[in-house]
């Protein structure tokens, strides 16, 4: 990453001896040298690039294999119960996504932040070293242009999900009034359907409008000020250009330093949510490993059993159920024997059976297995 942006910062550097023995001094001996010169730079920086980006998705993916793993051996291990809180569908959209996210975080942000920093500092080091007194101009004026781009892109976001909202309801509204259009018809009440059609339709259009408001004001408010901040970097540099303190040169690798950051600094501030989002989905994550595992603290292996089993006033209340499923059970089925469980449907008969393997706790009583309580408690 370091090779990376210093290589970046070597590239605009270089446009100063560049345009000034090139263009101005008609110095023909690097006429060879500095078209070369780049394409070592170009080198030494795409083998940067290849290996910073393969070591950081390798170590990217490999935290969402682990994750995976982990989180997924962990599911198994959970009680039964626990799935009846979360229903499957959000268990694997947890493996699925909320891994993938925790990964962009680790790897693409982390190397976003790194990167464009020292690319950051690279550049500013390249401005500041051809003239300290514009690059101040600049980084007093480049903070105004992001603070207007990001209030108008934020009010823009908030704007266009406003919008897609709309659109849900009016295609929901159309979508209701067109098939019940028998029932509209028998009440009489196209007029109220449209009328409600018609609002939505309206609020839709107000919205689009308000939106391209914000992006034509915006942009020419943007250019408005970087006109502006152009104006007065013109002024500075050329008074620096008369004083002999700045060549054309160093005021173009000084304009090209300062575009080479913007994306850089895009990027870092875009950051933050990438790492947000993956912080809140680690959390989800690690609150899955931290959960108890379903207790084993049974201590007799079960190698083959007779078969008698015995209830004795079994009662079961299921998490987050008001009244109990199953009351005062107490039946002995002994081995060799067929038992009928009979009973209406919700009566309690997969409820009576998930008590065997313990699926689920007995609220109150015993069950017995060879005479053997399958709940060893104290
Ligand atoms: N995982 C669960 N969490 C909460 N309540 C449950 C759960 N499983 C079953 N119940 C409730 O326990 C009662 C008994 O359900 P159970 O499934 O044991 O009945 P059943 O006799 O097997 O019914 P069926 O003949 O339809 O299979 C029902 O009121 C049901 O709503
Ligand atoms: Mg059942």
């Amino acid at each position: 990453m370091i090779l990376d942006a210093a290589s970046a910062g070597a590239f605009t550097a270089m446009m100063k001896p560049i345009i000034n023995e090139t263009f101005i001094a008609h110095n023909a001996s690097f006429g060879l040298y500095l078209p070369l010169a780049i394409v070592g730079l170009f080198i030494v920086r795409g083998l940067a690039t290849f290996l910073s980006d393969y070591g950081m998705a390798r170590a990217g993916r490999s935290v969402v294999r682990d994750l995976r793993q982990a989180v997924m051996t962990k599911f198994l291990l959970l009680p039964s119960a626990r799935f009846d809180r979360e229903p499957v569908a959000m268990l694997v959209s947890r493996l699925n996504y909320d891994t993938e996210q925790v990964s962009q975080a680790t790897s693409e942000s982390i190397k976003n932040v790194i990167t464009d920093s020292l690319i950051i500092i690279a550049q500013l080091a390249v401005m500041f070293y051809n003239s300290w007194r514009v690059s101040v101009v600049l980084v007093v004026v480049a903070p105004v242009i992001a603070l207007i781009s990001f209030y108008v892109s934020q009010r823009y976001r908030r704007l266009n999900r406003k919008i897609q909202e709309g659109v849900g309801q009016l295609a929901h509204s159309a979508e209701e009034a067109l098939s019940a259009q028998q029932e509209v018809k028998i009440y009489g009440a196209q007029a109220a359907e449209t009328r409600r059609y018609q609002d939505l339709a309206d609020k839709n259009l107000s919205l689009s409008m308000k939106v391209e408001a914000t992006r034509a004001s915006a942009s020419s408010v943007v250019q408005l000020v970087a006109a502006v901040a152009l104006a007065i970097i013109l002024l500075v540099a050329g008074r620096e250009a008369i004083a002999g303190r700045m060549s054309a040169g160093a005021f173009v690798a000084l304009m090209l330093a300062m575009m080479a950051m913007l994306p850089s600094l895009k990027r870092i501030t875009n950051v933050q949510s990438s790492v947000q989002k993956g912080i809140a989905a680690a959390e989800r994550l690690f609150s899955v490993l931290d959960e108890p595992s379903e207790a084993d603290t049974g201590t007799q292996p079960l190698v083959r059993a007779r078969g008698e089993i015995e209830f004795r006033d079994v009662g079961l209340r299921y998490e987050r159920q008001n009244s109990e499923s199953l009351t005062g059970i107490s039946f002995r089925a002994a081995p060799g024997t067929v038992t009928a469980i009979v009973g209406r449907s919700g009566s309690g008969k997969s409820t009576l059976i998930r008590l065997l393997p313990r699926f689920y706790e007995p609220s109150t009583g015993t069950v017995l297995i060879d005479g053997v309580p399958i709940r060893i408690t104290g």
